[in-house]
Formats: structure tokens, sequence, C-alpha cells
């Protein structure tokens, strides 16, 4: 069913496991990401970034891609379509009257008193809806589309505080010092403020970067209160390689489809992989 995901939040915290974020670029990310889900009976969030969501022609095109899946994959697990990485208010809006099911408003690069701001009117928006909000504060290094980060800043727990009790959000994201994209080197997380956060705010938290942190430091953030992870570059690398290897087998091939399958194989797989290390699967 498509659902918000203030539910399956606050369950993954209080069972002490955390929810994939499998970010989509086109049908076959969706399809292997559903299917994944349903075979490992885990609840889901699909990530749609606005580079994403404008690649696939908008967020309506999205919203009627994934019900249609859903509907003709019999999809009975939990599944919420997520905007990842809301810009402005504007686009936040634009996602919920599409019918998405949740949106992340990141509003972390500019002063806390605008966060703030902008957070509460995508709350109050999206709650009268029905539509789960995720919030950012500090700055995850990296890049993905559009959102570029020249360094890495930790969330400071007092703005965090503040942030949480005067927004109403679901969850957050605090950055504290992962990556989007591939790290260089080990990754190396801010447990002792993640930690300190997560008790003062009592809110489930996000981790950002999923791809290449080691499965005993997921272990680590979910036992600390992380209940959401968000994975897209290990899908994107797990694919292309897949239709790598495809396409120096056989260079007669021209049907799309043929090398799409073995691509959507490889996301179904690593998903899958993900669901177990992040304890997600069979709770659906
Ligand atoms: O918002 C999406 C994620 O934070 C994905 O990060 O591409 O490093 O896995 P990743
Ligand atoms: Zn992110």
């Amino acid at each position: 069913a498509l659902v918000s995901m203030k539910d399956m939040m606050i369950k993954g915290k209080e069972e002490g496991y955390a929810i994939g974020q499998f970010n989509i670029n086109n049908l076959e990310f969706t399809q292997a990401i559903l299917q994944a889900a349903e075979e490992e009976k885990s609840p889901v969030i699909l990530g749609v970034s606005e580079g994403a969501a404008k690649y696939m022609g908008g967020f309506t095109t999205v919203v009627h891609m994934v019900k249609g899946l859903m509907a003709d994959y019999n999809i009975s697990v939990p599944v919420a379509i997520h905007l990842d990485h809301g810009s402005s208010f504007e686009k936040c809006k634009a996602a919920i009257d599409a019918g998405f099911t949740s949106v992340m408003i990141d509003a972390s690069h500019h002063p806390l008193d605008e966060n703030i701001e902008t957070t509460k009117q995508v709350v109050e928006y999206a709650h009268a809806r029905g539509v789960s909000v995720e919030a950012e504060l500090g700055t995850v290094g990296g890049q993905e589309d559009d959102v570029i980060a020249d360094g890495v800043i930790y969330a400071d727990a007092e703005e965090c505080v503040q942030l949480v009790n005067e927004t109403g959000i679901d969850c957050l994201a605090p950055a504290l010092g992962s990556v989007h994209g591939p790290y260089k080197g080990e990754p190396n997380l801010g447990f002792a403020e993640m930690e300190d956060i997560s008790n003062r705010t009592n809110m489930p938290l996000v981790l950002h970067g999923g791809t290449g942190i080691p499965v005993k430091d997921v272990q680590r953030a979910i036992s600390l209160g992380t209940a959401k992870i968000n994975v897209n570059t290990e899908n994107q690398i797990a694919a292309t390689k897949a239709i790598r290897e495809f396409l120096a087998k056989d260079e007669n091939v021209y049907d799309p489809r043929k090398y799409l399958i073995p691509a959507r194989d490889a996301i179904k797989a690593t998903v899958q992989g993900k669901m177990r290390d992040f304890g997600s699967s069979g709770k659906a």
C-alpha cells in the first residue's frame, strides 16, 4: 500500500531497524526496488530527487508509474514515494499535489531561522494531507544531482532540538560526516553526536549517503536511533556495471531490454542485500 513514512519510521525506531530509501531513476529502478521489497517483505521508501523526477517526466509521471507497478506487481508491503532533497516549499507542494506521500525539505544551506520557517511551512501543508516530512541540518558531503557541497559540516545538536521542536517534522537528517556518492576511504561518522542528537530530539534519524557505509557502521547508527538510510549511488554502480559487462560480451545487441534486464537484476540484488543489512526484511 502507498503510505507516508511516518509509521514506518516509528516502528523501525522502536524495533531497532532502518528502512531503506532507494532512489529511483527510471522504470527499471522502480521495478527492481518494488520487487525486492515485496520478496523481502520489507517496507520501502522510493526516493525521487528533483533531477530524477524531471528526467522521468515530472512528479505526476512518477506517481502514476509507481501506482501502476504496484497494481501490476500486486505489491502488498508499505511503500512511500518521497521527494529527496526538496529545494523549496513550492517543489514540496508540487510533489504533494501530484501524490507523493512524503517529502524532504532540504533548507540546510540556509540560516537556521530560514530553515525552520520553510520547514514549518512544508510541515503544515504536508501534515494536513497525511504526508510525512524530513528535514536536514548541517551539510552532507559530496554531490547528488544539484545538491553539491564543498565540505562537510556537522549538524549542531542545539539547532536540531530547536528545528524539531518548532516544526513538528517526522524525521531528522543531521549531517554527521556522511557523503553523497562514493567515499574516499572509510567513512568517519560522528556517532557520539548522533547519540546526543537522538537522545535530545527523540526523533527517528536519517542517514544520507548510504553507499559505501560498512555494515558495522550501519548497525551502530541503527542502535543510536537511525531509522532511515538513503542509498542511490550503489544501485547506479551495480546497474551500470551489469550493462557494461553485457555489452562487452555481445557486440550485436540493440534491444535495450536485453541489457536493461541484467541491470534491473543487479539493482534488485543490491537492494535485497541492503534490506537485510538494515534489518527491515520480514518487517512488512
Ligand atoms: O539522498 C540520497 C542519498 O543520500 C544517497 O546517497 O548516493 O551516496 O547512496 P548515496
Ligand atoms: Zn541525500
